[in-house]
């Protein structure tokens, strides 16, 4: 592959289904879309900082690393009626040193043309039946800053609830985005909604 991050080692496929998604693991031609995704100023507005297209394919290769030590991660989101990359969706293990470490988040982050149709919804809901059933997790967490309306709209149809908030470590004392909602959706609460 000239230009994109490496693949080796790449782990037979986990792939999930929704009606209109296929969450699935990620192949080099999603480097392009990624890249794009995540240089756009708007998609990027709520995290530290955009990224260049260096960063963005080493966090490519940082997810599928996770993927082939942990069977499970963030998935390349695609669109099942057209093959559109769309952004990810999936469990992502935090690597900073969170207050409640260790944990699982779900996660999500589609392209600005995706927006407004439901899909990190939907994706997210897969995600959460994988890491309840498959993955046998007890709870699965999520954050995001208090202004990021359209993420905390997601996890509120996921049926999470707030615990609270807290400082983000990755993040220097006096910076904008430092404050978070932490947000939790428990096993039992996520069967008993079923
Ligand atoms: C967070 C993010 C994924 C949310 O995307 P989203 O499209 O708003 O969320 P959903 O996929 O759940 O779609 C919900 C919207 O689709 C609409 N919709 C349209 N067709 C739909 C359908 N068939 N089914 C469900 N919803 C549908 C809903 O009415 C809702 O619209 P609204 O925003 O006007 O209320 C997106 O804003 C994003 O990628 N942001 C940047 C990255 C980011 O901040 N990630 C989180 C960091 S912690």
């Amino acid at each position: 592959m000239v230009g994109g991050p490496s693949l080796a080692g790449l782990c037979p496929l986990t792939t999930l289904r929704t009606p209109r998604l296929e969450l699935r693991r990620w192949q080099a031609s999603d480097a392009d879309g990624f890249a794009a995704m995540n240089s756009d100023p708007e998609v990027m507005r709520w995290l530290p900082s955009a990224l260049t297209r260096k960063e963005s394919d080493q966090l490519m290769t940082q997810i599928d690393d996770g993927f082939a030590s942990r069977g499970f991660g963030v998935w390349a989101a695609e669109r099942r009626d057209d093959g559109a990359f769309l952004g990810f969706v999936g469990l992502n293990v935090p690597r900073w040193e969170l207050p409640f470490w260790a944990c699982v988040e779900v996660a999500w982050r589609l392209s600005r043309a995706a927006w407004g149709f439901g899909y990190a919804t939907e994706g997210a809901r897969e995600a959460l039946r994988f890491g309840f059933e498959d993955v046998g997790l007890e709870r699965i967490r999520s954050w995001t800053v208090p202004e990021n309306r359209r993420s905390l709209a997601v996890m509120d149809r996921l049926g999470m609830t707030r615990l609270g908030e807290f400082d983000h470590p990755a993040l220097p004392d006096g910076h904008a985005l430092r404050r978070h909602v932490h947000m939790v959706l428990e096993r039992t609460d996520w069967q008993a909604a079923r």
